[in-house]
């Protein structure tokens, strides 16, 4: 036991996976479509993020939810999963072709009825909705050099109490020595989380990192 962390080698990521919980066959269904479609399989939500997802829904008691960058809906799944009763999530997908085969898995996984997909640029969708406290759960995965200003749309939009997670702040290990604007900007925006006061927030190291980030009570 030690204050540092145990490096997480491939043999342990792997072990990490395999303990997801609740990765039932409509989301392995999906991890297998998306598998097919070769490299992208990348932007895929990991599994165990995934089910910390869903947790943390369920924990915020989230009843409206938002996600920006749906892809094939492995992660909606289970945000959608973890809402309370009554509860919707707005999906925000730029991509067609995705956003429908998100509609098609989140139905099959039998969530389709408390989810609305919105196709087009993230920030217009977030622009068009009124600045004001509503949603009380987010998921921040889509370009990266768009989250400082995806940050300072959403906040305003989240209940006190709210939580954001971000997925990718390590942007593949390069946001210690950050060079390209993707890099730039996930810096830009981690360093801007922990210098404002109207927010707590924590920095998981999962993954390709996960910050959390919760509106404090005004
Ligand atoms: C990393 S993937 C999202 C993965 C997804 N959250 C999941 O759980 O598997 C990023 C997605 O953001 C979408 N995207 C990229 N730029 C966008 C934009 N400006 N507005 C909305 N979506 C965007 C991409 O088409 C892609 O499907």
């Amino acid at each position: 036991m030690s204050i540092e962390p145990t490096p997480i080698d491939a043999e342990l990521a792997r072990y990490v996976r395999d303990h997801a919980w609740g990765r039932d066959e409509a989301l392995l269904e999906v991890e297998r479509q998306t598998a097919a479609m070769g490299d992208l399989v990348a932007l895929q939500t990991a599994p165990e993020q995934a089910a910390l997802l869903e947790l943390l829904a369920r924990l915020a008691g989230a009843r409206r939810a938002i996600e920006i960058g749906t892809f094939t809906g492995y992660g909606a799944i289970r945000i959608a999963r973890g809402l309370a009763e009554g509860g919707t999530l707005l999906c925000c997908e730029l991509d067609p072709e995705r956003a429908a085969m998100a509609r098609e898995n989140l139905g099959a996984a039998g969530v389709g009825d408390r989810v609305e997909i919105e196709v087009g640029p993230a920030i217009e969708t977030i622009r068009a909705l009124p600045a004001e406290p509503f949603f009380d759960f987010g998921y921040l995965d889509a370009e990266k050099t768009g989250y400082p200003d995806y940050y300072e749309e959403l906040l305003p939009r989240f209940n006190p109490g709210g939580l954001l997670a971000i997925d990718n702040v390590f942007r593949d290990g390069e946001v210690t020595n950050p060079e390209s604007d993707a890099a730039l900007a996930v810096a830009d925006l981690n360093d801007r989380i922990l210098a404002d006061d109207r927010v707590e927030s924590v920095m998981l190291g999962m993954t390709d990192g996960l910050t959390l980030v919760r509106r404090k009570q005004d």
